[in-house]
């Protein structure tokens, strides 16, 4: 009886000591890192090409309008349309060519004196190495300019920590159906 008494104490102490230990751990906030221990070697610069196909007519649209306010039909610039999209990308003008990934996320006309839309995107790629990487984009859209330039704000799987930016150039529009075809020339930093 004697003895048990000390045991148990030095077993609650030695709890409480490691306790105290991990409880300290857990309160770190944060610590620094070496970019060697999260496996990242050396920063890459990688261009991709790929066409975006904005189709919002017919059965199946890719490109939908989902709110607009009350004066949108009536404003030159279609302003407060938000447009959702899951819009196909492929490597070639045509539909029918390979596709590369989906551009999935929202265009916002967001000027009243010019068409101009805000775009926050996703392309989440699923072909060849990047299948199944992302990048996200945030960016204005003039899209009667000749070219628009959207900044790349990151990015997951292979394009973790990515930066960089995107050239859109109008490739072809149907003016009756409103479909559009966009040339992407993505530039992006990323490991
Ligand atoms: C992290 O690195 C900075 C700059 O090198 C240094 O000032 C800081 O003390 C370091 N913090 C820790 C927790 O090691
Ligand atoms: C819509 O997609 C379905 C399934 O892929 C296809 O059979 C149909 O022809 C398409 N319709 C139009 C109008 O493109
Ligand atoms: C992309 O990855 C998905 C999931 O891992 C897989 O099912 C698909 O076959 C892959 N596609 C290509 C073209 O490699
Ligand atoms: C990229 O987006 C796809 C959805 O298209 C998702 O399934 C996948 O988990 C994302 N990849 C990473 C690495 O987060
Ligand atoms: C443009 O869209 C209209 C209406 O959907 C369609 O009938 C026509 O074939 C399209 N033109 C081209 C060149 O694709």
């Amino acid at each position: 009886m004697a003895k048990a008494i000390p045991n148990v104490t030095s077993t609650s102490f030695t709890i409480f000591f490691f306790s105290l230990l991990i409880a300290t751990k857990a309160q770190e906030f944060s610590r620094n890192l070496s970019q060697k221990k999260l496996g990242l070697k050396k920063e890459k610069l990688s261009h991709l090409h790929f066409y975006f196909h904005d189709i919002v007519s017919g059965k199946n649209a890719t490109a939908i309008r989902v709110a607009e306010a009350p004066m949108t039909n009536k404003s030159p610039t279609f302003f407060g349309a938000v447009v959702m999209m899951d819009d196909p990308l492929t490597i070639k003008p045509e539909l029918s060519s390979k596709q590369v990934g989906r551009a999935q996320g929202i265009y916002a006309s967001a000027s009243l004196n010019e068409l101009g839309f805000l775009m926050v995107l996703n392309f989440a790629f699923t072909e060849g190495k990047y299948n199944g990487s992302n990048l996200s984009i945030l960016g204005r859209n003039t899209v009667l300019s000749t070219v628009r330039e959207l900044p790349v704000v990151g990015g997951s799987g292979l394009f973790r920590f990515a930066r960089g930016y995107a050239h859109a150039e109008t490739h072809s529009v149907n003016f009756t159906s409103g479909d559009a075809v966009v040339e992407y020339n993505v530039y992006v930093f990323h490991y």
